[in-house]
């Protein structure tokens, strides 16, 4: 087990990759704990939940909106959880956005932990401090900075993830390999059977390798000023590819990837080589699914980004594997880009 140390100015989170998840229960306080959970995990995980009143949720993006999380909270008040409570979110993404934000705001705030479920979220969403909901079709246009005490990372419980789940937390893997680790890109380069047979040792070390470079960034730029912008790297093509085509995030991210790879290239920022190798490894997971966003639709839809100033956005070039610049360009460039890019060039 490693345990990476998240400190930011008020806060310290301690995420524990490799631990057995059900070491929780010598984590939380022995009173005023509620369990914030989706159903799926209950049905597979449920019995050996420590013993503290359960809240759950339907599964999916669905539930992250703001009657979900008011119907939550009245549940808590139900359940007697005042200011001294603690909510452990224990599931994916979903869970732990919703968690995080129900904690920030409950009573103006109560203690939060996470038990981590998904890959995305184990090498993503539960480590940062972000949380939050959707409105309308707009992502976590309300949410707040929380960290939570601890995060336990299980690669384990990643046995029971559906395949089309863990390939597109895969994709979040290898964007932060692409980002700030070489050595993380080797490695999921090397052992593709491993990978997909979901070998834990082995998702343990990359798990712990994605955590410490997203615990370096966040203590760096808790509130996404700079260095965070890295860690949206594929995100502005994905966002996009996302919305039009309703791809599963991950997959919508890779072409994001793929396609930013491309433009690095294009900038001569890193080498044909490199290029070659980025989207000979995304393609051997599966995860390049064709997309074709209409000109007039993609300019849009790359609009929408949330890291946008005017008609520019910041947008996450390569300079090799393993290192990554953010750039403000104009919105104009970066349609042209998708127009004219075709993979393998
Ligand atoms: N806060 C952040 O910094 C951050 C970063 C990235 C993504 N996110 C958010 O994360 C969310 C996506 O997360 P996700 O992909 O984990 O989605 P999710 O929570 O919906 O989980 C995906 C599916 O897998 C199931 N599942 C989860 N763990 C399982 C397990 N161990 N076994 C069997 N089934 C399991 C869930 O029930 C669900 O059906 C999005 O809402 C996204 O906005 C947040």
């Amino acid at each position: 087990m490693e345990k990476i140390v998240i400190k930011t100015r008020d806060s310290v989170s301690d995420i524990l990759v490799g631990a057995a998840w059900e070491k929780v229960k010598e984590l939380l306080p022995e009173t005023g704990v509620a369990i914030l959970t989706d159903e799926n995990i209950i049905n597979i995980y449920g019995d050996r939940f420590p013993e503290f009143p359960v809240v759950s949720i339907s599964p999916g993006e669905e539930s992250k909106k703001l009657e979900v999380l008011e119907k939550l909270a009245e549940k808590l008040l139900d359940s007697g959880i005042d200011r001294d409570g603690f909510i452990l979110g224990i599931g994916g993404g979903v869970v732990c956005d919703l968690a995080g934000f129900l904690a920030s705001i409950y009573m103006r705030g109560i203690r939060c932990a996470y038990v981590s479920t998904s890959l995305l979220s184990q090498v993503d969403a539960s480590t940062g401090g972000k949380n939050g909901v959707n409105l309308g079709e707009a992502k976590n246009v309300l949410g707040c900075f929380k960290q939570p005490e601890f995060v336990i990372c299980d690669p384990l419980m990643l046995k029971t993830l559906p395949e089309e789940e863990y390939l597109s937390g895969l994709a979040e893997l290898i964007k932060t390999a692409l980002i700030g680790d070489r050595k993380l890109f080797d490695v999921i380069e090397n052992n593709q059977a491993g990978i997909l047979s979901r070998d834990p040792d082995l998702l343990s070390m990359c798990i712990s390798m994605a955590v410490n470079f997203k615990a370096a960034v966040v203590t760096a730029d808790e509130k996404e000023t700079g260095l965070r912008r890295l860690l949206n790297f594929g995100h502005t093509y994905g966002h996009a590819i996302e919305m039009f085509h309703s791809f599963r995030h991950g997959y919508a991210v890779a072409s994001g990837m793929e396609l930013a790879s491309g433009y690095s290239l294009e900038k001569g920022l890193i080498t044909l080589a490199d290029y070659e190798r980025i989207t000979a490894l995304l393609g051997s997971y599966g995860l390049l699914p064709a997309h074709n966003i209409p000109d007039g639709i993609i300019a849009r839809l790359l609009l929408k980004d949330k890291k946008k100033s005017g008609n520019d956005i910041f947008f996450v070039f390569l300079n090799g594997i393993g290192s990554a610049v953010a750039e403000k360009i104009p919105v104009s460039e970066a349609v042209d880009f998708y127009l004219h890019y075709k993979p393998g060039k």
